[in-house]
């Protein structure tokens, strides 16, 4: 029998197979942007595909609507936590579908059905006794009255001194510590000094399932190098898992106590069966009758990848897997439920090499770019990309722009409009035989190493494969040249036999990127007047008639990237200012004057300053940092290599050649980056209002002004 997880339709009979796909819940408290894409897409892909192929294959999703962070949001917004994630939804639906991802079901975590799961599971939970309850201390914001997680508590480092670092590491030297080693730790919330509070929580004790773990970890539900990643947790020891939170907090009162309630990440990966659940009692969805236990509910049949015969896959990005193939393994087994057929994971997206940035105007948001662009360019730049491993995937702009006018208009679509006019010509009607028998053949064959590309999520060599096939359509058109033959009469039936090959070739091709490019395909399928289909091998189409064709996608020109690179930092300015003005709205002088004084100085103190003028003759990114810049600094004969976390407020280029003031005698200090030699002297209230203090002119580098 045939392996349900093979893509072949040749041997024995055809298998319908029976998944149940999922990508990461988004949160609720923000936009999608092209970093969420690379997952949507990949997904949306590969779920395209196996319906396609014939299978049974469902697509579900939701809101993660549960935590603090929502309901902040909320309250910055003046709105209902409940009023937050409605709007939020409508956005996320919107931006889904004109992205074309076609989820089956696209739920929300503040479900009933969630509700009633998710209690359902916490109560296996607490019956198998693997939830444990113990007191523990935690900073809390006596303002807000609200315990407080280490990213809402930000100081001073403990070690390098950097002023406006988080609770739990500095940026700038990378310590690690707890919030309570910090120096002058505030509430990001309130600006409240935290005070530390006691408070009973409850505990899922994953260390019960070490062994479990260990050989679910290997058993072929993962890629290796996720494998390997785990075996180094779980050969260091797991911990228990916190999945309780204090009032107030926006998601699912604990049964059966007050005040406490579930974590966001416990509800959430329950959201999965959730949105099934939802989608399977919902009559006008659900046309195959589907059940959702037969996905979910332990069928004891001790297949680690069917039950009741059914597959279930995660997608996820690389830094969520602890909690899918950790924690959510271990609460399934231990709740009866069903375990992951495979947890599929990917890496980061990249833009021009780097992170994306907001400054640069490459932390873009879903609808800017749909603003400029049809969705199919970036699908087919991503498929184009996107392996089955881990790296993370680059979207180079320029390579963007190369790569799909060159694929998919120089070569998909050239092929359609080389030789269309031409049957058009003869009547409309393909001819009635196979000019090129061996080429056909290979456009067949082609298909099913296609289909395992797809299947094992190898998206760039499947794309790779296709555009082999369109390289070989153009070379036969240019060689047989049917408008040179078109001039002479008696001709007509040679050039509608070649221009009938190459658009079954192109049938093919159009077919196989189906997956990818559902815009594009749906105008080439008007054009071919048909419905493209891979259940089976395609066969060629004879004696059939088509329409006239129209162009089925246009060029991606330079000036549409560049707008929305423009947009995308214009909608950075405009956040800005709403959140400038929100906060002076909220700051008071008096509550500004508020900051507490650093200890006194004596005179002679001070006087150990040395401050000279420096010239920035070199200024450049740091791999890796979000806030500093990399400065190369001459002091008059002496240089100087100096990191300073300006970079939210000055370009690299605008800073060379300029002078500077800088603190000449600082010891060096060993940062993650490298060694820095000094400070630069700069001062504002942050984002792009840091100036660096400018020297008096006539100055010269080395000259001290203090
Ligand atoms: O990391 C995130 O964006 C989470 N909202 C993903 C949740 S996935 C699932 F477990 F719900
Ligand atoms: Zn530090």
């Amino acid at each position: 029998m045939a392996s349900p997880l093979s893509a072949t339709h040749k041997e024995t009979e055809f298998m319908s197979r029976k998944i149940l796909v999922t990508s990461a819940l988004p949160y609720a408290n923000g936009s999608i942007h092209l970093g969420h894409l690379v997952e949507y897409i990949q997904t949306d892909i590969w779920v395209r595909f196996q319906k396609l192929r014939g299978h049974q294959c469902t697509y579900v999703c939701a809101d993660d609507a549960h935590g603090t962070a929502i309901m902040l949001k909320a309250e910055q917004n003046g709105i209902s936590p409940e009023g937050q994630i409605a709007n939020i939804k409508a956005e996320h639906e919107k931006d889904f579908s004109d992205f074309q991802i076609a989820f089956d079901n696209f739920h929300s975590t503040h479900s009933p059905e969630n509700q009633e799961l998710s209690g359902l599971i916490y109560q296996r939970l607490v019956e198998n006794g693997h939830i444990a309850t113990r007191t523990i201390t935690q900073a809390y914001d006596p303002e807000k009255e609200l315990f407080l997680a280490d990213r809402y508590i930000k100081g001073t480092c403990p070690k390098c001194k950097s002023p406006d670092q988080y609770g739990d590491n500095c940026e700038v030297c990378g310590a690690t510590y707890s919030p309570t080693d910090l120096i002058d730790a505030k509430s990001v919330i309130s600006g409240a000094t935290p005070i530390q509070k006691d408070s009973e929580h409850f505990f899922f004790k994953l260390p019960e399932f070490s062994e479990f773990l260990h050989n679910w970890t290997r058993a072929g539900h993962l890629q290796s190098e996720m494998a390997n990643k785990l075996a180094e947790w779980l050969d260091a020891g797991l911990q228990e898992w916190d999945i309780s939170r204090d009032a107030p907090y926006f998601g699912f009162e604990i049964p059966g106590q007050t005040g406490k309630y579930f974590y966001v990440w416990l509800d959430a990966p329950i959201g999965y069966i959730a949105s099934f659940k939802n989608f399977c009692e919902n009559q006008d969805k659900n046309t195959q009758g589907l059940n959702w236990e037969d996905y979910w509910l332990d069928d004891n049949s001790g297949d680690p990848k069917l039950n009741n015969g059914t597959e279930l896959y995660h997608f996820i990005g690389k830094d969520i897997v602890n909690f899918h193939a950790l924690f959510w393994p271990a609460m399934l087994h231990s709740a009866k439920f069903r375990t992951p057929t495979a947890v599929n994971v990917h890496g980061f997206l990249m833009v021009n090499g780097s992170k994306m940035s907001k400054s640069r105007g490459t932390f873009i948001n879903a609808r800017t770019y749909l603003n400029h662009l049809k969705p199919d360019y970036l699908r087919y730049y991503f498929a184009a990309k996107l392996s089955n491993g881990v790296d993370d995937l680059d979207l180079n702009l320029d390579d963007f722009i190369q790569r799909v006018n060159s694929d998919l208009v120089g070569k998909v679509i050239n092929i359609a409009s080389r030789t269309a006019r031409f049957i058009q010509k003869s009547g409309g009607s393909l001819g009635s035989t196979i000019e090129n028998e061996a080429l056909w053949q290979q456009c067949v064959s082609a298909g099913e190493t296609i289909a395992a590309l797809y299947e094992g999520r190898e998206f760039a060599k499947a794309m790779r494969e296709i555009m082999n096939l369109a390289d070989a359509a153009n070379e036969y058109i240019a060689a047989k040249e049917p408008w040179t033959l078109a001039k002479v009469e008696g001709n007509e039936q040679v050039v509608v036999d070649i221009c009938t090959q190459a658009l079954n070739m192109f049938r093919a091709i159009a077919t196989y990127l189906k997956p990818v490019l559902p815009v594009l395909v749906a105008n080439a399928e008007a054009f071919l007047n048909e419905e493209l289909d891979w259940a089976n091998d395609i066969q060629f189409k004879t004696n059939h008639s088509i329409n006239k064709f129209k162009p089925l996608l246009g060029r991606v020109e330079k000036d549409q990237v560049d707008a929305i690179v423009e947009d995308s930092k214009e909608e950075l300015n405009a956040m800005n200012q709403a959140e400038n003005q929100a906060n002076d709205a909220q700051t008071s002088d008096s509550e500004l004057a508020k900051e507490p004084l650093a200890p006194e100085i004596d005179f002679n103190a001070f006087a150990q300053t040395d401050l000279r003028v420096a010239r920035i003759v070199k200024a450049a990114h740091v791999k890796g940092a979000d806030k500093l810049l990399q400065l190369t600094l001459d002091l008059g004969g002496e240089t100087r290599n100096v990191f300073s976390g300006i970079k939210s407020a000055y370009k690299p280029e605008d800073l060379e050649g300029k002078l500077t003031i800088m603190v000449a005698n600082l010891a060096p200090r060993k940062m993650k980056f490298g060694l820095s030699e000094g400070m630069v002297l700069a001062a504002g209230p942050g984002g792009k209002e840091i100036y660096l203090l400018e020297p008096h002119s006539g100055a010269t580098p080395g000259m001290r002004v203090m």
